[in-house]
């Protein structure tokens, strides 16, 4: 993008600068807490939106519904991140619904990591099939949608780790709870922050900017106990709603962050500061 050469205020529109009118972004796991969100924010703000997910969680069906909502040509499909195919062929099919990409946002998650295995138990079946989703997608979605970004000359793309490829979970959180955050989840977070960090720089010189949105403790009807345990150890003093963390994916898709690459913007209440 073309960025004004100017040292007045006065000719900017600061406003129009987190307009995102007429782009096309492609949303992974975009049924999910998150993801639905992230649809409904990134329309608002004037996008088409390509809601991308499992089969399961009826991708088409909610697309639909964000174009009757917003009056705007959205598009569904089914895809598995870890399928090459399934990725190559949702490339071909945005461009040929929208003949352009202009944002790519990572938010699937392989949820096995839900149900708390001990460090000890896990199965090498579990730590694949977290890898495979949550760190080998990544790679896919970057690889084949950043590619065609980097031969355009621009794209910005936003991956998701989590607060544990940044900080350990404070084991005394999940005390009288089912809860708890296995090492395969930290482990597939901790690879996707690097490879981000690695894009930021690598295609920095090709206009697609690389950065990351760090969501923690998103509100989904926890059990009581876990929710004051969260209080407790939280500067906030609370969860979060997964529309708080949409704010920061409308700046970092926007041209409001033109100058921002390889960030890890965290959006988790203040956790890690202490
Ligand atoms: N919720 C939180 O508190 C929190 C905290 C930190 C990080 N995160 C991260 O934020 C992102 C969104 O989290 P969420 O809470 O919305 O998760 P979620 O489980 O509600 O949604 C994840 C989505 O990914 C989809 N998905 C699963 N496997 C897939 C596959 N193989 N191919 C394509 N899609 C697939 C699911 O169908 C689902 O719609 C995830 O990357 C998660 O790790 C969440």
């Amino acid at each position: 993008m073309s960025v004004t050469r100017t040292t007045d205020p006065f000719e900017i529109d600061f406003r129009k600068k987190f307009e995102l009118t007429d782009k096309v972004i492609i949303i992974t796991g975009a049924c999910g807490l998150v993801g639905r969100a992230f649809c409904e924010a990134v329309a608002q703000y004037g996008a088409h939106v390509v809601v991308a997910d499992i089969a399961l969680a009826e991708p088409e069906k909610f697309a639909q519904s964000l174009a009757e909502r917003h009056n705007r040509k959205m598009l569904g499909i089914a895809i598995d991140v870890s399928s090459r195919n399934d990725i190559e062929n949702l490339k071909t099919t945005v461009l040929s619904t929208f003949n352009r990409i202009d944002g790519l946002v990572n938010g699937h998650q392989n949820k096995t990591h839900l149900k708390f295995v001990p460090f000890e138990e896990i199965k090498d079946e579990n730590w694949d099939t977290v890898v495979e989703i949550n760190l080998k997608g990544t790679f896919l979605t970057c690889q084949i949608i950043g590619s065609y970004m980097a031969q355009q000359g621009k794209g910005s793309i936003i991956n998701i780790p989590s607060t544990y490829s940044v900080v350990a979970p404070n084991q005394n959180l999940y005390k009288g709870t089912s809860l708890g955050c296995p090492a395969e989840y930290s482990a597939s977070k901790g690879g996707v922050d690097a490879l981000s960090r690695y894009l930021a720089s690598y295609w920095a010189a090709k206009g697609v900017r690389v950065n990351m949105i760090t969501p923690h403790g998103v509100w989904n009807n926890h059990e009581e106990q876990f929710e004051k345990n969260f209080a407790n150890f939280s500067p906030l003093q609370r969860l979060s709603y997964n529309h708080e963390v949409a704010g920061a994916l409308i700046y970092l898709l926007s041209d409001a962050s033109s100058y921002v690459t390889g960030d890890n913007m965290k959006v988790e209440g203040g956790w890690t500061v202490w």
